[in-house]
């Protein structure tokens, strides 16, 4: 838990922290990174390079170091590691998408107020065009392809043989399953724009060839047939707790007996629901970009899945520093068992798993 604000100092210290996250989005608003790329450069032969004054950029670029982004020796600036890759556009491992989502949000946040006054999020007429569906969803492949191998490193399928990624936008998640469990079959199910990044991403990939699309309306549609786990991820915080009741019901259905639903969300931990603190500002980015989501405390979200028929539910923990949201992932299983996979002798003596009965 952060410190909490309790003298004028700490709230004047609380306030001002916007000073580094505007620095260093003014860097990515200006490409500073790719412009450094792999040289090293004084403070005049960059500003000439990028068209920006000598005395801004001596400013930004002593703060910039201060912060890590570039290495500063005598006059002379380059990048450090993470400024050389993935904020360098020049590099494969730029996660360029991404790096726009998050400079985009700081207007957005300047405009909290109107979102506060009018519970609509800010540009609540515009429709889902698929341009911006297929943007957002780089940008969530950006922000999770370190991250979700390391969830798959540390979540036991149990020989699952098939997985649905519900909402599962490029796909990263279900890659890092496959990848993991070679007897594993996923599903990809969102708006076709983003099963279209999902595709390309997955052709990079050898596990590729065993992920399916499933272009579906998670709200309303029902999920054609059945799986032995759902991977439910980041999808719950967009919606109200009556939508995901609703969802919940239609996973159940779609599980095998014995099917795990695993949720990974911002979930809030504490009786009052206030932290994490990151899981309470995420229900804030909720009211800027969504007609009806928030985040949820682990608790409620329990009780919503007791009522949909889920047993068994609990929390799975993760190792700190490889999580993808604070304090765990929320599992919870389809009643029943499941149909254990048969292991047949072969005549040579070799065993080797049959098909479920499934
Ligand atoms: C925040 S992204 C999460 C992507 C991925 N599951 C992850 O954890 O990185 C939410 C995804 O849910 C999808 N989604 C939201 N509402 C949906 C709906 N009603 N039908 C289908 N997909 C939906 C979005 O298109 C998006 O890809």
């Amino acid at each position: 838990m952060s410190r909490q604000i309790a003298t004028f100092d700490d709230l004047r210290d609380a306030i001002t922290a916007y000073r580094l996250p505007r620095v260093l989005i003014a860097a990515l608003e200006l490409n500073l990174c790719t412009a450094v790329g792999t040289k090293t450069w004084t403070i005049p032969a960059l500003a000439r390079e990028m068209k920006v004054s000598e005395r801004g950029l001596a400013i930004l670029c002593r703060n910039l170091a201060m912060a890590g982004l570039l290495k500063k020796k005598g006059e002379i600036y380059r990048n450090s590691r993470l400024g050389a890759t993935a904020l360098n556009a020049a590099h494969p491992a730029y996660r360029g998408d991404y790096l726009r989502l998050m400079t985009s949000h700081w207007a957005d946040w300047g405009r909290l107020l109107e979102s506060v006054r009018s519970g609509l999020p800010l540009d609540h007429d515009e429709p889902d065009e698929p341009d911006y569906r297929r943007r957002f969803t780089w940008a969530m492949h950006h922000r999770t392809l370190e991250t979700a191998p390391q969830i798959a490193a540390q979540l036991n399928l149990g020989g699952a043989r098939t997985l649905l990624d519900l909402g599962g936008g490029p796909g990263t998640y279900a890659m890092a399953f496959l990848a993991k469990n070679p007897q594993l079959r996923a599903t990809v199910c969102d708006r076709p724009a983003a099963l279209d990044v999902a595709k390309e991403i997955a052709t990079t990939h050898k596990a590729g060839s065993r992920l399916s699309y499933l272009p579906l309306d998670l709200l309303t549609d029902r999920i054609p047939g059945t799986y032995d786990v759902i991977w439910y991820s980041n999808v719950l915080h967009i919606y109200s707790p009556q939508d995901n009741r609703a969802v919940f019901q239609r996973a159940l259905a779609a599980l095998n007996p014995g099917g795990r639903l695993l949720i990974q969300d911002a979930f809030l931990h504490d009786r009052e629901g206030l932290h994490p603190d990151e899981s309470s500002l995420f229900a804030v980015s909720m009211l800027l970009f969504t007609e009806r989501g928030n985040t949820y405390t682990a608790a409620e979200t329990k009780a919503w899945l007791t009522d949909a028929g889920f047993t068994r539910i609990k929390i799975v923990r993760m190792k700190k520093g490889t999580e993808d949201w604070e304090d765990g992932i929320l599992e919870a299983r389809s009643p029943g068992t499941p149909v254990k996979t048969r292991v047949r002798r072969t005549q040579s003596g070799n065993s080797s798993r049959s098909r479920s009965s499934r």
